[in-house]
């Protein structure tokens, strides 16, 4: 089990995880972080389970990981963003995430817009951000990060969508381990863009992607837009062209139509 005194010894990064709560279950890292930045918890604090009961993904979708073989987490940032730039924060996170599981395990892992993280083709860690914003200024973020390390089955519809490190890597890995490459990542590339702008984010972003020049078909609550992804816009929309036509699109679920 985590345990704090367990995840500070050899955590690297001096902001992230300055105040740290773990759990053996609870219902989701995300509505805990959310609950304790609303009582104004500091910037860097860190929610981990070992289980959700209710882990939550985008679209109102479930979030589900075997308990005791993934990571799961929620970190709290206060970033000093306009509301109009927090499409960037996926992005940021996706790229800081595939950086860190790309040193530990050299698997080359690719970011599928907005956020999810897939090797070849298959999902292996999955985020989901989720902001408050008052009086037209962003007053927290959440950052909640489900990695699927030493899983070895997943049942239903995610058998054919889903993978771990432990599948690809045919080895057990040191969860804790991850989880200190992956805040050490984070914290790395959240100072550089906090001060270069998070629109920095963008160029890194498209070279983990292999999205760009494909057919993709994007779904927004039951309507459908198809095109060819031409890049991203610098507030982090993707850029769809669709019979000669561009426009950028800033939320919805993307299926990829050629490969
Ligand atoms: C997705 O791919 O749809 C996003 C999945 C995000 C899952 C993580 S696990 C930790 C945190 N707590 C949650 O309830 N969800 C996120």
């Amino acid at each position: 089990m985590f345990t704090e005194q367990f995840l500070r010894k050899g955590l690297k990064t001096r902001l992230f995880g300055t105040k740290i709560y773990t759990f053996n279950s609870v219902d989701s890292t995300n509505n805990c972080a959310k609950a304790v930045a609303e009582c104004d918890a500091p910037e860097g604090t860190l929610v981990v389970t070992e289980q959700q009961t209710a882990g939550r993904g985008r679209l109102g979708r479930p979030w589900i990981a075997e308990p005791n073989r993934n990571l799961m987490f929620s970190l709290l940032l206060r970033p000093d963003v306009t509301p109009e730039k927090l499409n960037l924060l996926p992005l940021y996170v996706a790229v800081a995430v595939s950086e860190a599981i790309e040193k530990v395990t050299g698997l080359n892992v690719e970011c599928k817009w907005p956020n999810d993280i897939l090797y070849n083709g298959r999902k292996i860690a999955g985020i989901l951000i989720e902001g408050s914003v008052k009086k037209n200024a962003v007053d927290y973020v959440v950052v909640g990060v489900g990695i699927n390390v030493n899983q070895e089955k997943f049942t239903g519809d995610l058998a054919a969508k889903a993978t771990s490190l432990k599948l690809e890597c045919q080895k057990e890995f040191d969860r804790a381990m991850i989880l200190q490459e992956v805040l050490g990542s984070l914290e790395d590339k959240y100072r550089t863009v906090s001060s270069s702008g998070f629109e920095s984010v963008v160029p890194q972003w498209l070279s983990h992607t292999t999205m760009v020049n494909r057919q993709i078909s994007v779904s927004q609550q039951g309507n459908i837009i198809s095109g060819v992804v031409k890049g991203l816009s610098p507030n982090g929309g993707l850029i769809l062209e669709t019979n000669g036509t561009q426009q950028t699109v800033l939320a919805g679920d993307v299926s990829v139509l050629q490969v």
